[in-house]
């Protein structure tokens, strides 16, 4: 059976070429759960304004009950003829409750709003399952924080040594990002909870039925106040949209690390063979492709939000078609996550670190000089001074080819007045480490203990 929604004022049906381009079951089915649901409630909410009779109502809920195990055992499918998943079930209603009561559940509602609050339902659960995987990443890089306590590996900025920093503290780093991109999706939650129902085509329904009631129905504690708003706008898309690429991009920054960390030259980690793959031609090979996939997927997630973005830019109010065009990136994005979080958090747990290399880094490049220059400060030395004397010694060193640590009593004297050999108690990872003690700092104890910030905050969420 063929069920057009419009078909009254036309004389003939549409073009091949217009059903081919105006079909959308091949990637709105999998709102079909929701548009079920939001057909009980509107089916409950017309018996609540007396246009469905007590045994109408119960014949609707049959039929959509029976339409929905059908749905799940993939008994029913969409037609090549249903325009879309609201269509397609539609026809599935008239099929099992006949068109005389099938019929009767268009009043009031319109593909307009249903699929403006349908989208809003599927977000919030994916939000949910996303939320869990991303925290999934979050425990393991807290798990590798907590099994390597007390390493130490060369901080940087620009890439180049900077300071000696806990790799707790590096790890636990990336966490803090990634829980953000939860909470981000938690707030979102509370924006997006809003149904728009009721709304109808643009201006609300005449029917008298109450919006709000179908709003609880569904989960949601409000419903649009603005009928053209409800069925025109896309900001909780695009701004789910946003944290999905924001997340891609956290995870891809840790993966540039990863990639990074893995190479001969830097020999931080080794990959799991679980997490790694080899090369058809080069027998030695082990590659991060974990990683690298990350990092390529997140420049897809940044290209289906400014899709969107584009898509949404120049449209008029309230409703035009290419609003149907808000679907694809979004759920692109949340299949991209749904396969990538998995891979990344067991890439991340099973890292397997070399604590001998990283620690024997992270002195190296002279990334104590900082701490030289402070030390000088709590002897009473101006920084501008201090910071002067700590690149002199540097300067020295290098010419020498030595470490801060090898210059004698004599080289610090020759250095400056200010220089004694009490500077070589701040000379050692571990006391610069200890030494950079305020909140927020990489001594081992506020690494601890931030992670134990970091631990309340995910069991929060
Ligand atoms: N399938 C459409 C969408 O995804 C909903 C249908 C609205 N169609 C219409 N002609 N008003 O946006």
């Amino acid at each position: 059976m063929t069920v057009s929604l419009w078909g009254g004022r036309f004389t003939g049906g549409p073009s091949d070429a217009l059903a081919a381009l105006s079909k959308s079951t091949h990637f709105d089915w999998r709102l079909a759960p929701y548009d079920l649901a939001g057909s009980r409630a509107h089916a409950r909410v017309l018996h609540r304004a007396g246009l469905l009779s007590d045994g109408h109502l119960e014949e609707m809920l049959d039929a959509l009950g029976r339409l929905r195990t059908d749905v799940e055992t993939g008994t029913f499918v969409p037609l090549e003829s249903d325009e879309d998943v609201h269509t397609a079930l539609e026809r599935g209603l008239i099929e099992r409750a006949g068109p005389d009561v099938g019929g009767r559940l268009r009043a009031g509602r319109s593909r307009n709003d249903q699929v403006a609050a349908q989208f809003r339902m599927y977000l919030r659960d994916q939000a949910r399952l996303l939320g869990a995987k991303v925290l999934d990443v979050v425990q393991a890089l807290v798990d590798q924080a907590a099994a390597h306590p007390d390493v130490a590996m060369p901080g940087r900025t620009h890439l180049q040594h900077a300071q000696p920093v806990l790799l707790a503290h590096h790890l636990q780093a990336h966490a803090w990002a990634l829980l953000r991109d939860v909470e981000r999706l938690v707030d979102w939650d509370r924006r997006a909870a809003v149904s728009p129902y009721g709304s109808g085509a643009l201006a609300g329904s005449s029917l008298g039925l109450d919006p709000l009631s179908v709003a609880h129905d569904l989960g949601m504690p409000a419903a649009s106040e603005n009928s053209i708003d409800g069925t025109a706008s896309r900001d909780f898309a695009a701004e789910f949209s946003f944290v999905l690429a924001m997340t891609g991009v956290d995870l891809s920054r840790l993966s540039e690390e990863v990639i990074l960390w893995a190479t001969a030259e830097f020999g931080f980690v080794t990959l799991d063979d679980a997490f790694s793959t080899g090369s058809s031609i080069m027998p030695q090979k082990k590659n991060p492709d974990v990683a690298e996939l990350t990092r390529g997927k997140a420049g897809r997630l940044v290209g289906d939000l400014a899709g969107l973005l584009a898509t949404l830019k120049g449209l008029p109010l309230a409703y035009n078609r290419d609003l149907q065009e808000d679907k694809e990136p979004v759920f692109d994005g949340v299949d991209t996550l749904e396969v990538l979080l998995p891979a990344v958090s067991g890439m991340v747990a099973t890292l397997q670190f070399h604590e001998e290399r990283l620690e024997e880094l992270a002195p190296q490049g002279f990334s104590l000089a900082t701490d030289v220059a402070e030390w000088l400060v709590r002897e009473g030395v101006p920084f501008r001074v201090a910071h002067e004397v700590a690149g002199a010694c540097v300067r020295a060193c290098e010419e020498r080819g030595i470490g801060l640590e090898d210059l004698s009593d004599a080289d610090l004297a020759s250095i400056s007045e200010h220089l004694h050999p009490g500077v070589r108690s701040v000379l050692t990872v571990a006391g610069s480490l200890a030494s950079r003690n305020a909140h927020g700092g990489t001594a081992p104890v506020r690494v601890t203990e931030q992670r134990a910030h970091l631990l309340k905050q995910v069991a929060r969420l």
